[in-house]
């Protein structure tokens, strides 16, 4: 991440953003032929499971530690992430099959989920949290984001 960020949010909006260009770029390249579509599908799942892992070890046990975190909030962001789990693996079943008809169906569901992250979730974190500690985890998270 050559840009500096100075708020969880920022740093995560340019995430969702990078990893819904990858489904985008499923979505194009279904329109041409199946082992790009399948490829670029992988792409998009790997750097998913990441971003998940990603939030899921840097973010979500750290608000163990947080008061005034909305339990519901961490409720509905792990479950959601779990939903899109499950609906990647029909849709790669899917594409395995020529079939991209949910593609599009996997993509309003990520957006709807970013949306209730960048919108609540991080600026909720973003306010509770000190600046030397969301300075921490801001390089924690980029590190991770960098690493392969
Ligand atoms: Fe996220």
């Amino acid at each position: 991440m050559d840009v500096q960020v100075t708020s969880l949010t920022d740093l995560m909006v340019i995430e969702h953003a990078r990893i819904q260009e990858m489904l985008e770029e499923v979505n194009i390249s279904s329109y041409e032929d199946k082992m790009r579509a399948l490829e670029c599908f992988n792409r998009f799942k790997l750097n998913i499971e990441k971003h998940f892992m990603i939030e899921e070890r840097a973010i979500v046990q750290l608000l163990n530690n947080i008061s005034g975190i909305e339990v519901n909030d961490t409720f509905r962001l792990m479950e959601e992430q779990g939903g899109i789990i499950s609906m990647i693996k029909k849709v790669e079943d899917d594409i395995a099959q020529g079939d991209y008809s949910k593609i599009q169906d996997l993509m309003t569901m990520l957006e709807d989920h970013s949306e209730f992250e960048n919108q609540t979730f991080y600026p909720n974190l973003d306010k509770k949290l000190s600046d030397d500690r969301k300075k921490e985890i801001i390089e924690k998270v980029s590190a991770m984001i960098r690493s392969g």
